[in-house]
């Protein structure tokens, strides 16, 4: 059977989609590729988020083309995903040697037309029409996990699609409206990881908080996220539960509360919250303030003080003043967040925010970028420090990726600890004893002898 080379970019969402992909093919007969240049079929699972994204599939399919072609002139190319999505049959015209452009709701369907034109039944496929009910057909995992071995972790991928239509941002026009898999279903995916080694589970979608909102709605006060991590709770074996990415607007009360209350909801949270000036947020449509979103953490804290908190931002999005970016460093600065990643503002397509004047020099967001970075960076690193002498538990995931010898595992606040240990750890809850940091990695020794 043909090998198949899957090369992803972009979000969790995006490596969840290969990885069900990947097994789809997997239970078809293929095999799977770690060099493309090797491979019968290449698969390239694109993110239109920034324009360096796109590029940069661009760039890899052009010269995986012009090599593998010369060598195997019946291998098959595709573009998946975000880009697949957004730019369709451009794609081809661009790139005559692209066979296949398979968007965002017809990842399932990537077997059936890598077959027909493997087959020569078509020369190209491009499938990026809307089909109902593809929010629950990424469900088949690999469970492949790091360095070999079985997966501990996974993710679920619970809704598809974004209905907040922030003015910079291109998703709600590659993954369409908000649609949710039931709560039964995805309790079922769980229950199966479960009997497969899994011991945490990541609940995904680009808008988490807003999951079954239409479809299943609130019941005694509990959102339907809410109701859907209380389901997820109930699973025996699983240990931890967490969740991205969420909308701030998504913290009612419930939620916070939730954290109070289910043990297995780990305290760490990706609160992407894009800028400190609430002018800018307004311009954003990010449909908050500054003060709401302190206001979240400041409970989150109350319920859970050890929470890890981080979250993106945009630098230089159209129209940034001196004050609105010194108010998202103020706000960096009050929060102390873990880690923040920093953003540069790309213009995209058809979006509104590419309609509005004041697009800002490169030179001056690069700047900004710079400055935040840095900030944020010695916020973090201070954060870290702080963790040395405590005990934190870890799941061990696997070996260390820069050193085979050790473990690594991570904590409930997401963050990642290094120790001496073998492999009989993988999967086991372990208490460690930090003694030092790096740069986002904390080392400790087991605590079992203490
Ligand atoms: N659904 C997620 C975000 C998905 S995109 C959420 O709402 O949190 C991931 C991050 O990319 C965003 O949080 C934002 O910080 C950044 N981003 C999105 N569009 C961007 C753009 N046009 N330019 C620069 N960064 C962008
Ligand atoms: Fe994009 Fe905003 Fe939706 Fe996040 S909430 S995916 S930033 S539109
Ligand atoms: Fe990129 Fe699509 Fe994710 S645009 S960030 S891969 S949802």
């Amino acid at each position: 059977m043909p090998s198949v080379f899957i090369k992803t970019y972009g979000c969790q969402m995006n490596e969840r989609d290969s990885d069900a992909v990947a097994a789809q093919l997997v239970a078809k007969g293929y095999s799977m590729a770690n060099d493309p240049l090797k491979a019968d079929v290449v698969l390239l699972n694109t993110c239109s988020v920034r324009d360096a994204a796109e590029q940069k599939a661009i760039g890899k399919m052009s010269h995986v083309a012009s090599k593998l072609r010369s060598r195997n002139k019946n291998a098959v190319l595709g573009f998946m995903g975000c880009m697949a999505q957004s730019r369709g049959k451009e794609l081809i015209d661009k790139l005559p040697d692209v066979d296949l452009v398979i968007g965002t709701q017809k990842f399932h369907r990537t077997v059936d037309h890598i077959g027909e034109v493997l087959s020569g039944r078509v020369n190209t496929v491009v499938d990026v029409e809307e089909e109902k009910g593809s929010e629950a057909t990424i469900r088949e995992h690999l469970l492949d996990g790091a360095s070999g071995g079985k997966s501990v972790t996974s993710f679920v991928s619970i809704m598809q699609g974004c209905n907040q239509f922030c003015t910079f941002c291109i998703v709600p026009y590659t993954r369409g409206r908000e649609r949710s898999r039931s709560i039964e279903d995805i309790v079922g995916e769980c229950e199966d990881l479960v009997n497969h080694g899994v011991r945490e589970v990541t609940l995904l979608g680009q808008i988490v908080t807003s999951y079954g909102r239409r479809e299943i709605g609130v019941k005694d006060g509990k959102s339907a996220f809410v109701q859907l991590i209380e389901a997820v709770h109930e699973i025996d074996g699983i240990d931890r539960i967490r969740f991205t990415s969420p909308h701030p607007k998504g913290y009612g009360d419930d939620l916070v509360q939730a954290y109070g209350r289910l043990p297995k909801l780990c305290e760490s949270a990706h609160i992407p919250v894009q800028s400190g000036s609430n002018t800018m947020l307004k311009r954003m449509h990010r449909g908050y303030t500054r003060e709401r979103f302190l206001d979240i953490i400041f409970k989150l804290r109350e319920v859970r003080p050890d929470i890890g908190i981080t979250t993106d931002i945009i630098v230089g999005f159209p129209g940034e003043t001196e004050e609105e970016f010194e108010a998202t460093m103020s706000l960096c600065r009050e929060v102390e967040f873990d880690n923040a990643f920093v953003f540069k503002y790309s213009t995209r397509r058809n979006t509104p925010a590419a309609e509005l004047e004041k697009q800002l020099p490169k030179e001056l967001i690069e700047e900004r970028h710079a400055t935040l970075f840095a900030e944020v960076n010695r916020i973090g690193a201070s954060n870290y420090k702080k963790h040395i002498g405590s005990k934190m538990q870890v799941l061990v995931e696997g070996p260390s990726r820069r050193n085979k010898d050790r473990m690594q595992g991570r904590t409930r606040c997401n963050r990642i600890v290094v120790f001496d240990g073998g492999d009989r750890f993988r999967g086991q809850l372990v208490d460690l004893n930090i003694i030092r940091t790096g740069l986002f990695t904390l080392y400790g020794d087991p605590a079992i002898l203490t």
